[in-house]
């Protein structure tokens, strides 16, 4: 069989990550999938730069998109990030010219996904993005194929390790808010630009991805009510503790008489409930199923290697031939869900 050949767009935290993983674990993955996964090509903007990976082997791209569509790739793996820019043309010229997609960029499925998905399927081809949901937790998966069989009516958790890492450290050790942030975007947890993590913005693109697979909807960012955790000050981490409560940015998305309510906020969870245990950098995600009841999925959020983690295993699904639908309904068939105000709870 002939090996699979990998281009890898972006070789920040995630992509440099990913490289080494897939270059460590390679005889793993030949015995897993029954061929080989060979990286042929990257492109980042800075050629000099130290990544920790031997990057000699590989064709160098100074231009993501020209690699994308003369690579010589199977698949093109985009880790640059953005909803639009290079990140976005890097995947619809992989799309165009007949190459799977693997990308754990959030903000541009939230936006492009069901156009995206559209493209990919008409053409057979592939458009994964499990990293980009609570990083190494396989929730897309895991939503997808593993409740398949159930009719799935909420959907709600920490999405955004970032924010979970600072109200943690807030509420622990009364630490400064700019402190915490700064250690968070050193462990390379936030976004570019981290005000996307701080606003609920983050937390919104993959509350809108999750909805999509939950409930086989076409993607609607822009019906996600979205606040963020600048406001949250110690006196409400006192109040929350003495009242029983642990405060936590959640996505929540519930199915209600055919339409679909999508938030993201900052609430009071009850301290007895699983998900106010997870602390730092952890994520969770609560579904609720009709014939599965209640699951609880909880990893790490955000960070190298667990990204890494969900980037390769679509790629081994690619490998192994395994090709679903995107969002677990084929495109053309996604059910209109109206957007839902807010409810009271
Ligand atoms: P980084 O900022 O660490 O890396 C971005 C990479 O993209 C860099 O290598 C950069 O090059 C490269 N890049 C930027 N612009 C261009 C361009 N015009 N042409 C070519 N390369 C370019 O980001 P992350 O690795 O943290 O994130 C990547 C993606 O993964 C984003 O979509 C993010 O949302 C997502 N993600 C991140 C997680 C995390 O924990 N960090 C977790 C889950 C998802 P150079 O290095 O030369 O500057
Ligand atoms: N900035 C994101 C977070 C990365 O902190 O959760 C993982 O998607």
């Amino acid at each position: 069989t002939e090996p699979l050949k990998i281009a890898v767009a972006g070789l920040g935290t995630v992509g440099a990550s990913t490289v080494k993983l897939l270059t460590e674990k390679a005889e793993l993955i030949r015995q897993r999938t029954g061929r080989r996964v060979e990286v042929v090509a990257v492109s980042a903007r800075s050629r000099g730069k130290d990544r920790g990976v031997d990057l000699s082997t590989f064709r160098w791209f100074d231009d993501p998109v020209a690699m994308a569509a003369d690579g010589g790739a199977d698949v093109v793996v985009e880790l640059i990030g953005g909803s639009e820019g290079p990140a976005r043309r890097t995947v619809e010229t992989a799309l165009e010219t007949g190459r799977h997609v693997v990308t754990a960029n959030k903000a541009l499925i939230a936006h492009h996904g069901t156009a995206l998905a559209k493209a990919a399927e008409g053409r057979g081809l592939s458009l994964a993005f499990e990293a980009s949901v609570a990083g190494g937790i396989p929730i897309i998966k895991g939503l997808r194929e593993g409740l398949a069989a159930n009719d799935i009516t909420e959907v709600h958790g920490i999405l955004n390790g970032t924010c979970n890492y600072i109200l943690t450290e807030m509420r622990r050790t009364g630490r400064d808010f700019a402190d915490v942030l700064a250690e968070a975007q050193a462990l390379g947890y936030a976004e570019a630009d981290p005000s996307f993590d701080i606003d609920g913005v983050d937390a919104a693109h993959k509350l809108a991805v999750l909805t999509a697979v939950a409930f086989g909807c076409p993607v609607d960012f822009a019906n996600v009510h979205v606040e963020g955790i600048r406001h949250v000050s110690a006196v409400d981490f006192d109040y929350a503790d003495q009242l029983g409560y642990r405060i936590k940015l959640l996505g929540i998305a519930r199915r209600l008489d055919g339409g679909v309510e999508q938030r993201v906020h900052p609430c009071m969870v009850p301290k007895d409930t699983p998900i106010a245990a997870v602390d730092g950098v952890f994520n969770a995600v609560v579904a609720q199923g009709d014939f599965v009841q209640r699951v609880v999925f909880v990893g790490r959020g955000a960070g190298a290697g667990p990204t890494a983690s969900a980037v390769v295993a679509d790629i081994v699904d690619i490998a192994r031939g395994c090709r679903t639908a995107t969002f677990g309904v084929p495109v053309d068939r996604l059910s209109r869900l109206e957007p839902l105000p807010m409810s009271a709870r």
